[in-house]
This record gives structure tokens, C-alpha cells and sequence, in this order.
């Protein structure tokens, strides 16, 4: 009797860790503890066992019993509160990855670089994307009927007599003039339109940082050590800068802002064109006419004012040869950057 009490507590040891759900549990229950069980099986037969081993085979017949009970209810419990159970889950599938945002590139290139100018002083001005004539062009020194209008070939508004999508930054800095006084610290970030054809190199629609400094004695030598503070914390303590002589109608002089190419550090790579530079900002004095436009007196103040074309940044940035990546939305691109 004691040698099938134990066969059957070996039997039991060894089925209860391989039960899996509910169901089998169910199966095992009504194989070794219903009233027709084979623990059951074996207590009928405790009439037989003679008085003297009743104490002990009754004892183990007990633990036998009592143990196998407790087992199936914590299993029970177990199942219960586990979802886990069910035969076919398959625990070595990839987890359901949930997908974040994130910053689109352009926003984190401009990011950085607006946070890099309020390091050093600047402030943060917005202005209207629809705009008019007079500030886009006239009030930035742009003669009626000037050639320099074509450099940037415009939107304009369907009967909004001279309404039109503004072709760049600049026009903020006469309204920043005309609401305040000198000194004046400020960039400003922002969307801007052309009516231009799009190709790998240009888009109807980018973004600009414009900036601009007005106060007493401002000169050339302030543009240049601003623009090389700022672009030595954008691109590194070792980068190399060329300031080359240009036109804009709202600056006199102006000069176009090259870097060193830092994917070749100069000598000549595909991005650079081979040339070892990056053109990176146009730039200039504010000339007279503008700081009139915007109301303020050129015998008393000068300044500077320049201008960042933010896609190209990135471009440089990332590394991109085709600009047209940064707006086709295909989460593929733009999770790797
Ligand atoms: N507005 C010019 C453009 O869109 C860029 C520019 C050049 C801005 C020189 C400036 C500047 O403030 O001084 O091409």
C-alpha cells in the first residue's frame, strides 16, 4: 500500500509541472481527486491496511491527498490571473513596437540654432507668412522694377491687390524696427515661399533664420565675430570661414558667409562640390534706406542683419543630396535622421 501511495505522489510530481491552462488542470483534477480519482482510489483501500500501519499509511495518504489539493488551487489561481495560458501564444514573437513622434530635422536644425543665438543675446521674433509688397520688398530697398525682384520669384495672392507669400525673412526686420527701439537683438525663424521649379536643390517652400543687431557703432567686425561664434558652436571649434563680398538691396556692404566643408574639413568632397566650401548665410550692414523704413535714424544707429537657409543646414547636416526627402514624409527616411 505505501509503495502505490508513493508511486502515485511520483506520478503526480511529475505531471503537475507540465500542466499548462485551465483545461488540463481540469483533467488532471478529475483523474486524481473526483470521487472516482485514484487518490480516492486509494483511501478505500485503507479498510484493508492492517491497525498497525494505519497510523503511518493514513498519514502519508493525507500528504498525499492535502498536498495535491493545494497544488491544483494555486494552479487554479495561477491560470485564472494569467492570459498567458492560452496554448497558442508564442512568447518568442517580436512585442507590438508603438511608434513615437518625433522632431522633423528641419525643426531640430532650427532648434539648435535658434537655441545657439540666445546664448548669445538674442531674441525671438515671428512675423506673417502672407505679406505685403511694401515690407517684402519696397521697404527693404528693393527699387520698383529692380532685377533683384526676379532673384526671388514670388506668390502672389489672387486679388489681394499686393498680398503675397513672403520670399524670405528680411521683411520681420522692419517690423521689428517699427515696434521697437535700438538696441535691437533679434532672430527670426520662419516658412517662406518661391515660385520656383523644384528639384534636388530647391523646394516653393523652406525656411529661413533671419537675424538682425541695431545699436550705436555697430560694425563689420561685430557681423563677422557673431556670425563665427555662432557657426564655431554649429559646427565645431575648428571650422574655417570665408566672408565673400555679394549684393542685397537691404545691405551695404553684403557678403555671402562660406564655411570649410566639414565632411572633407576642405579638400574637396562631393557635398562642397570639390571646392572645400559651404555657402551657409547671406549678410551685410543694414543699409540707410532700411533703417528709415523702419523708422529709425541712420546718422545714430547702425547694425547688421543676415540670413540662414535652414534646409540647406540640414542637408549639410544629415547628409542629404536630395532636399525633396525632407517633405515626401516617408517615415523610413525620416526615422533615420
Ligand atoms: N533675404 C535673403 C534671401 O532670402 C537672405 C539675406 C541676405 C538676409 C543678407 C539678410 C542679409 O538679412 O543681410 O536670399
Amino acid at each position: 500500500m505505501l509503495n502505490d501511495i508513493r508511486s502515485l505522489l511520483k506520478e503526480i510530481g511529475e505531471k503537475l509541472p507540465n500542466l499548462k491552462n485551465s483545461e488540463q488542470l481540469e483533467q488532471f483534477r478529475l483523474e486524481y481527486i473526483v470521487k472516482k480519482g485514484k487518490i480516492q482510489a486509494l483511501m478505500q483501500r485503507m479498510k484493508d491496511v492492517s491497525k498497525a500501519d494505519k497510523p503511518l499509511v493514513g498519514k502519508e495518504l493525507n500528504i498525499l491527498r492535502k498536498g495535491t489539493e493545494a497544488k491544483i488551487k494555486e494552479l487554479k489561481e495561477k491560470f485564472e490571473n494569467t492570459t498567458d495560458s492560452s496554448p497558442d501564444l508564442d512568447l518568442t514573437l517580436p512585442g507590438r513596437r508603438r511608434f513615437t513622434g518625433s522632431k522633423h530635422p528641419v525643426m531640430s536644425v532650427m532648434d539648435e540654432m535658434v537655441d545657439i543665438f540666445k546664448s548669445l543675446g538674442f531674441t525671438v521674433a515671428e512675423g506673417p507668412e502672407i505679406e505685403d509688397d511694401y515690407h517684402n520688398f519696397d521697404a527693404l530697398n528693393f527699387p520698383p522694377d529692380h532685377p533683384a525682384r526676379d532673384m526671388q520669384d514670388t506668390f502672389f495672392m489672387k486679388g489681394g491687390e499686393d498680398l503675397l507669400l513672403r520670399t524670405h525673412t528680411s521683411p520681420v526686420q522692419i517690423r521689428i524696427m517699427k515696434d521697437s527701439q535700438p538696441p535691437i537683438r533679434s532672430i527670426m525663424p520662419g516658412r517662406v515661399y518661391r515660385n520656383e521649379a523644384i528639384n534636388a536643390r530647391s523646394l516653393a517652400e523652406f525656411h529661413q533664420i533671419e537675424g538682425l543687431y541695431i545699436d550705436k557703432n555697430v560694425t563689420l567686425a561685430d557681423l563677422k565675430s557673431t556670425i563665427i561664434s555662432f557657426a564655431k558652436k554649429m559646427y565645431g571649434e575648428n571650422s574655417q570661414f570665408r566672408f565673400r563680398p555679394s549684393f542685397f538691396p537691404f545691405t551695404e556692404p553684403s557678403a555671402e558667409i562660406d564655411i570649410s566643408c566639414y565632411l572633407c574639413g576642405g579638400e574637396g568632397c562631393k557635398i562642397c562640390k570639390g571646392t572645400g566650401w559651404l555657402e551657409i548665410a547671406g549678410s551685410g550692414m543694414v543699409h540707410p534706406n532700411v533703417l528709415k523704413a523702419g523708422g529709425i535714424d541712420p546718422e545714430v544707429y547702425s547694425g547688421f542683419a543676415f540670413g540662414f537657409g535652414i534646409e540647406r543646414v540640414a542637408m549639410l547636416r544629415y547628409g542629404i543630396t536630395d532636399i525633396r526627402y525632407f517633405y515626401e514624409n516617408d517615415i523610413r527616411v525620416l526615422d533615420q535622421l
